[in-house]
């Protein structure tokens, strides 16, 4: 089977961009950058992107490209026996996007009640509720609503939207690229120009920017920047190996690690001027300070705060389209991704077409997506997306880390990537690889356990946490496991 490829190499940066460029940026990077010391914590967040996120970027390109295959394959060509520990992230990616496309088809609810601002009046939260038609427990799903029906219609819509996105795989992805990651950073401009120009603006960006250096010496800092550096960049779901992997073999690595870390990073502080623009002009109408404000991070961000915020302005519909527009398609390119990293390593393994892979992979989704579809779901997508950023994620790049790093040895990686790039990465690289970025991991995984074992996430029980988090991680490898031992096509 001939291996599939990139039109040419600004696709290739693109997809990588689009993939990391996500949610994350809009709605996490501001609130911890606010919380961790402002414009101080740019620098820990610039040189924890220069201490692991770039060099683990490059470790997957790296990886990738020489053994031209998606994560299992490429791990089984450093031993057959690793192939297991190769599904382990593309598992990890699949059981994120299944609640990611559940906050598309919110986007989407959000997108049409902007026409009417049907959440203009609303107590600030309701309407979110309101659509999520969140009953009181983990356990009450709440039957056929019409809050679900809603929301189901709306995953489907996104489903078929990721569906025919990745149809022939890299070479559609190659063409739609230039639209999703182009158009959601045009209307970004367009609400950072829009946020900083209201009234009490420049409070909001005071609030985000001011730096306060002293925070710079507490450990949390550090790691709330090591955090959102592994959350943003999209490593540790395979999905940078196997886009790597459609690659020509005559291209360049380094440069393209660091394009695609500092595009990122510009993008997430590009996204925090709109946030706190807007968040300073919500405080400034409450007449309160920004420091009083709720709901400013994660999904109370973009669905009960900035919707606030739109529907004081003038020419609210408008402005309401446009910004789940940009949240759409800020989402769609990350969410693809994860689907093709699946399955590339589906194709690899048991030569399916491509579009049988690709059905396989998203029906299974959409039919996980529609129990977070119900009354109960946001306490699962809550508790999911908590286990697999703040665990799963952080096991999955120690393995990488431990296994490419030692037992192949990060060494001939850097080597080979060297000898196709235009400029080499020094002994530095090897030193992220195989010690600095291990011990971070540790600490972040460590850190996490201890308050898991401490208390339950978010009082949600131990129940809930147990399914959708524990158990889920222990499928995932005997998943794996299952994958590997299952005999595959030559
Ligand atoms: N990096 C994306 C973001 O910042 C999220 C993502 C997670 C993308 C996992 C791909 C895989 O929102």
């Amino acid at each position: 089977m001939v291996r599939e490829h990139w039109d040419n190499r600004m696709a290739f940066i693109l997809a990588a961009i689009g993939s990391a460029i996500g949610l994350g940026n809009i709605w996490r990077f501001p609130f911890v950058c606010y919380q961790n010391g402002g414009g101080a914590f740019l620098i820990a967040y610039i040189v924890a992107l220069l201490t692991t996120g770039i060099p683990l970027l490059l470790l997957e390109f790296g990886m990738g490209h020489k053994m031209e295959g998606s994560s299992p394959l490429s791990f089984s060509k450093i031993s057959k026996k690793l192939e297991w520990f190769g599904w382990v992230p593309v598992l990890i990616g699949f059981m994120i996007v299944t609640y990611y496309s559940v906050i598309m088809a919110y986007c989407i609810k959000y997108g049409i009640a902007s026409i009417t601002q049907a959440y203009a009046q609303d107590p600030a939260g309701y309407f979110f509720n309101e659509t999520l038609g969140r009953t009181s427990g983990p356990f009450e799903f709440g039957g056929f609503t019409k809050q679900f029906i809603f929301l189901a219609l709306g995953l489907i819509i996104s489903w078929v939207w990721i569906v025919f996105s990745v149809w022939k795989g890299a070479k559609t992805v190659s063409k739609v690229v230039y639209f999703t990651v182009l158009v959601p950073w045009l209307l970004l401009i367009v609400f950072v120009v829009r946020g900083i120009t209201l009234p009490g603006a420049m409070d909001g960006l005071a609030y985000y920017l001011t730096p306060d250096f002293s925070k710079l010496l507490n450990p949390g800092v550090w790691l709330a920047a090591y955090t959102q550096i592994f959350f943003s960049l999209s490593v540790g779901f395979g999905i940078m190996i196997a886009y790597s992997s459609f690659l020509p073999r005559k291209t360049d690595l380094v440069n393209n690690a660091f394009i695609v870390g500092f595009a990122d990073a510009l993008t997430a502080f590009v996204g925090g001027l709109a946030v706190f623009g807007g968040l300073g002009y919500h405080a400034h109408i409450m007449g309160k300070s920004v420091g009083e404000l709720s709901h400013i991070a994660g999904p109370g961000l973009a669905f009960v705060t900035y919707p606030s915020i739109i529907s004081n302005l003038p020419l609210a519909p408008f402005f309401g389209v446009l910004f789940f527009l940009m949240l759409l398609t800020l989402a769609i390119d990350s969410a693809f991704s994860m689907v093709e990293g699946m399955t590339a390593s589906i194709i690899d393994k048991w030569k399916f077409s491509h579009l049988k892979a690709n059905l396989t992979v998203s029906s299974i989704a959409l039919i996980i997506g529609l129990v977070i579809c119900t009354g109960a779901g946001f306490f699962w997508l809550d508790l999911l997306d908590h286990f697999m950023n703040h665990i799963a994620l952080g096991i999955s790049v120690l393995g990488s880390c431990l296994f490419i790093g030692w037992i192949y040895g990060a060494g001939k990686i850097k080597e080979y990537a060297n000898s196709i790039s235009e400029f080499g990465v020094g002994k530095w690289w090897e030193i992220s690889i195989k010690y600095f970025t291990p011990i971070v991991l540790v600490l972040l995984v460590g850190t996490e356990f201890i308050s898991r074992i401490k208390g339950s996430y978010e009082n949600y029980g131990r129940l809930p946490e147990f399914l959708a988090g524990w158990l889920i991680l222990v499928l995932i490898v005997v998943a794996a496991y299952f994958m590997y031992r299952s005999k595959g096509k030559d």
